[in-house]
């Protein structure tokens, strides 16, 4: 005889290896307060309905409160021959409260019960990643606000192009970071939708508060149909994207963290509490968390392929592959929400060396669309102005000097219209003054960009 709660049927026990192989109490029990949430949830409707008694009700949720109590205490006998957290919970609860504890699953399966429980989990997790996103989003801002006279390189193709403040190119990454909030917010209101009432997946004929249950758990509403709440996960794969998105984000900050943090680059120091040394080179300052971090990018991204995998033509409805939906989603919880919480800390501490940035300018002649842009206005067709920019550029660069640091008569040389006004534009900081198209680097539109994100920051 079997002893397991569903083994009424069945006249052999389990073999070990089956167990073993079936089980999800290992990583399952992640869900626990949810599961208990649902249940108590439920209990009561199951109350209010007059489907148990008031009294049974109360006997169910005061247990389940135990239940709760036990596990937070570290005191909970976890069982995997009860394979699952649903399993294990209802079990400890029946011997805590006697028969009515059998009263619970009433009009409910492990299905919709399942899928509740993840969807508040997955729910709960994108509300959370939205707030770390926040707060990184708040440490850009405020980074970009300290240093909205710093100038440095802006790369195309990773060579240097045209002078930016370093402002505007913390604002680049508060923007991308800002969508992603608006992504996971959107996300969150179609995950957060119970799908409590499915049951096993046809419905059921208890006269169940399908509504009222979703509002008792703060959801926006219940399923439209049982077939769907039972057999859909797009939620979830939806919000694994959510999270390979966040961290493709971080991976690029990443990137250039390690770069700039190069001494040949010298641009920040990172602080000593976010790097590591080396066991074998003494000089060395390495930016682990920040490589680390590129790389749990992958694995993100990784997860998100494997539940895409995993419901590939799957038929309606429930299916014991759906069992698999947790482990990506639970390791992409663990990762977005260390590394949102890390770059935060890790960016605040970080040292910019203004100066470092400064003298990269003239290394990579960043002023050259300046001056091709000068001799346009000087009637020259633009085509034309590019290829004497170019002779001054190899000028310069033979001489070992900024295009700044060219005498008028060397550049009259290359084209005799040019004036001593041509030192105003080739200055770095009125380059990056000129630009002041809404969205660009100018110190207006940048003082603008700040207001915006900090008005949405504090009414997201
Ligand atoms: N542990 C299962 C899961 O995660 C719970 C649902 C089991 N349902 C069933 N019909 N066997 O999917």
């Amino acid at each position: 005889m079997s002893d397991k709660p569903w083994g009424g049927r069945f006249r052999e026990r389990t073999s070990g290896a089956v167990e073993a192989y079936t089980e999800s109490i290992s990583f399952d029990r992640e869900l626990y307060a949810q599961d208990i949430a649902g249940s108590q949830a439920h209990a009561a409707m199951l109350g209010r309905q007059g489907v148990i008694s008031p009294t049974e009700a109360d006997a169910l949720i005061r247990g389940l409160d135990e239940v709760r109590a036990e596990i937070e205490a570290g005191r909970f006998p976890w069982r995997q021959d009860l394979e699952d957290v649903h399993m294990n919970v209802e079990t400890r609860l029946t011997e805590l409260v006697g028969e009515v504890g059998k009263k619970l699953h009433t009009g409910r399966s492990r299905n919709d019960q399942v899928c509740l429980d993840f969807r508040l989990y997955v729910s709960d997790s994108l509300r959370e990643w939205m707030r770390l996103t926040r707060g990184l989003i708040a440490v850009f801002v405020r980074r970009a606000s300290e240093h909205r006279a710093t100038l440095l390189p802006g790369c195309t193709h990773m060579q240097p192009a045209q002078p930016v403040s370093l402002a505007h190119h913390m604002l680049a990454y508060a923007w991308m970071f800002r969508r992603d909030v608006e992504r996971m917010r959107d996300c969150e209101r179609r995950a957060r939708i119970s799908p409590l009432g499915a049951a096993a997946l046809a419905g059921t004929t208890y006269p169940l508060d399908t509504a009222g249950v979703a509002e008792s758990l703060g959801m926006y509403g219940a399923f439209k149909n049982s077939m769907d709440a039972v057999a859909d996960r797009d939620f979830a794969l939806e919000a694994l994207f959510c999270g390979s998105v966040v961290m493709a984000h971080l991976s690029r900050v990443c990137e250039e963290i390690i770069w700039w943090a190069n001494p040949q680059f010298g641009f920040v120091s990172l602080s000593d509490a976010h790097s590591t040394g080396s066991s074998i080179m003494p000089q060395k300052k390495n930016p682990d968390v920040a490589e680390l971090m590129r790389g749990k990018t992958g694995r993100t991204y990784g997860n998100l392929m494997n539940l895409l995998t995993t419901l590939k033509g799957l038929p309606l409805t429930y299916n014991r592959d759906l069992q698999e939906d947790k482990v990506p989603f639970l390791d992409t919880d663990k990762t977005v929400r260390a590394s949102l919480a890390l770059m935060a800390d890790m960016l605040g501490g970080i040292h910019f060396h203004a100066e470092r940035m400064r003298k990269a300018l003239k290394a990579g002649f960043l002023n050259a669309t300046e001056l091709a842009d000068y001799l346009t206005t000087r009637g020259m067709p633009f085509r034309e102005a590019h290829h004497v920019t170019g002779r001054a550029v190899a000028l310069a660069e033979e001489k070992g000097v900024g295009l700044e640091d060219l005498t008028l008569e060397e550049l009259r040389g290359l084209c005799p219209d040019i004036g001593p006004d041509v030192y105003t534009v080739l200055d770095y900081d009125t380059a990056v003054a000129r630009r002041t198209i809404p969205g660009g680097t100018g110190p207006e539109p940048v003082n603008s960009q700040l207001k915006e994100l900090e008005a949405w920051l504090t009414n997201p």
